[in-house]
């Protein structure tokens, strides 16, 4: 038996433990967004740094300011390229835990109506699940070769979910330990349940939060009413003009550096058979909400958007209460595409609230993060090697595709230690990510695992 087909058939074999080691990652309620949950990333950390050590990647935890990272290394002498894995250990925020079926936190297998399997958790997908993917590929390398097959670097971050604040300095400080020539990133989606992808485009984020101020206290609405300017009346105004009714974001210069892409590429979209009443119909929608003109596939994946993730002010409680209150807030985000700046729109988002804004009330804003998007390079080699590695692992052609969603390392790797990317990922649209009942299928695990050893052993190839 050659050594990948070794390799391969230990994979099979590990695989309860595997799942086992899954599971016990799972448990640990990494919110990275809520401080509440600091001793348990620290938890996480402590615990992959534990793993990748014992598999043979010498690992240690290392501080921040905010959640820690965990970087390991294993040299090998081999030549080949030198590949850095990321993933993320923290999940997003649970709520609203009443529309789970159980404890987001206690991992289980559900068997489906078709008789398959998926692991149900938060962060079983997003991005858990995935990253071990990779850590089991490479126990199971170490396991029958004795090494890995090139020199590997792994960085896991804690903070991803939260737009990545400690990424940066974190970057600049270990530029010289953490430059590689290739980054490896399993946090992405395949094109269905059969069809493995490459992302070769990500769309870009930024993240703005709001408060508008009114009167000095709450005030009785009767009394005040109609004299004194209501805040959430002001916050609603900035969200309903931020679009028009074709769907087009109003903001000036907003679409300043958004490109079209060449016909080939949308007509090959077009053959992929994507609608949307496939897409809108799983989650109980039909008419797509984005830019009028534009097809669903560019609505997701080429044209930038602007959504409210939260707003609120005022009396939330049970029953009518007559207020008007002092203050609102809501958070935004930009998904950007193409060149478009996420300086630029940051400014000028935050001039379109001011002159929104009555000029006895005051605004205050706060920055949830600022990143571009990302387009790879379709002639980077390592595209072509990886490629090659899904087809002998899943059978059929891996798709190049866009994703709709942000990783924001992915910029910084290339823009910071001048190192592409290669996004490999098993995720699958109904996994319900940062949604209730979050899934990863077992499948895409067990799949996911020997894949990652394809591609190892491909790119050790060259
Ligand atoms: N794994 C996702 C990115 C993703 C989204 C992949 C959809 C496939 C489908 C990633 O972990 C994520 O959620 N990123 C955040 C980043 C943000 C907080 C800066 C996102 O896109 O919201």
């Amino acid at each position: 038996m050659s050594r990948i087909d070794q390799v391969l058939a230990r994979i099979d074999s590990n695989l309860d433990d595997s799942l086992n080691r899954l599971f016990d990652f799972l448990k640990i309620k990494s919110i990275s967004a809520d401080p509440d949950f600091q001793e348990d990333c620290e938890a996480a950390a402590n615990w992959l740094a534990r793993e990748l050590t014992e598999v043979g990647i010498a690992a240690s935890v290392r501080r921040t300011d905010g959640h820690p990272m965990v970087v390991g290394h294993r040299k090998t002498g081999k030549p080949g390229p030198h590949v850095l894995f990321y993933g993320h250990y923290d999940v997003q925020p649970v709520d609203p835990l009443e529309l789970w079926d159980t404890d987001p936190f206690e991992p289980r297998i559900v068997t489906r109506e078709d008789g398959s399997k998926v692991i149900v958790a938060r962060g079983s997908a997003d991005d858990k699940g995935q990253l071990m993917t990779f850590v089991e590929a490479a126990r199971a390398y170490m396991e029958i070769a004795g090494d890995l097959p090139l020199d590997i670097t792994v960085l896991f971050e804690g903070e991803e979910e939260s737009g990545s604040p400690s990424l940066e300095p974190f970057l600049i400080e270990n530029k010289d330990e953490l430059s590689c020539d290739l980054a490896l990133v399993c946090d992405t989606n395949m094109w269905d349940e059969d069809t493995p992808a490459i992302a070769v485009m990500l769309r870009g984020l930024v993240g703005e939060e709001i408060t508008v101020k009114a009167a000095s206290r709450d005030l009785h609405s009767g009394y005040y009413g109609s004299a004194a300017t209501n805040p959430n009346h002001v916050i609603a105004k900035i969200i309903a003009d931020i679009r028009d009714e074709n769907g087009t974001i109003t903001l000036d210069g907003f679409y300043d550096g958004v490109i079209d892409m060449p016909q080939d590429v949308t007509r090959m979209w077009d053959t992929l058979g994507m609608t949307a009443e496939k897409f809108l119909g799983e989650i109980g929608l039909a008419v797509p909400g984005g830019e009028k003109d534009r097809t669903l596939l560019e609505q997701i994946w080429t044209r930038p958007t602007a959504e409210v993730n939260g707003m609120w002010g005022g009396y939330q409680g049970a029953g009518s209460k007559t207020v008007i209150p002092a203050e609102a807030h809501a958070k935004f985000t930009f998904r950007l595409v193409g060149d478009q700046d996420p300086q630029k729109i940051q400014a000028s988002f935050r001039d379109y609230v001011r002159s929104k804004t009555p000029q006895d009330c005051s605004v205050e804003f706060s920055s949830h993060g600022a990143n571009p998007a990302l387009r790879l390079d379709f002639d980077m080699p390592a595209l072509a090697q990886g490629k090659k590695a899904l087809q002998d692992e899943w059978g059929v052609e891996a798709a190049l595709i866009g994703m709709g969603g942000s990783i924001p390392v992915v910029g910084d790797f290339k823009t910071m230690l001048g190192m592409d990317s290669l996004l490999i990922g098993f995720g699958l649209a109904d996994d319900q990510i940062h949604s209730p009942n979050e899934k990863y299928n077992l499948k895409c695990f067990h799949k996911g695992i020997r894949s990652w050893a394809r591609v190892l052993d491909e790119l050790a190839q060259g």
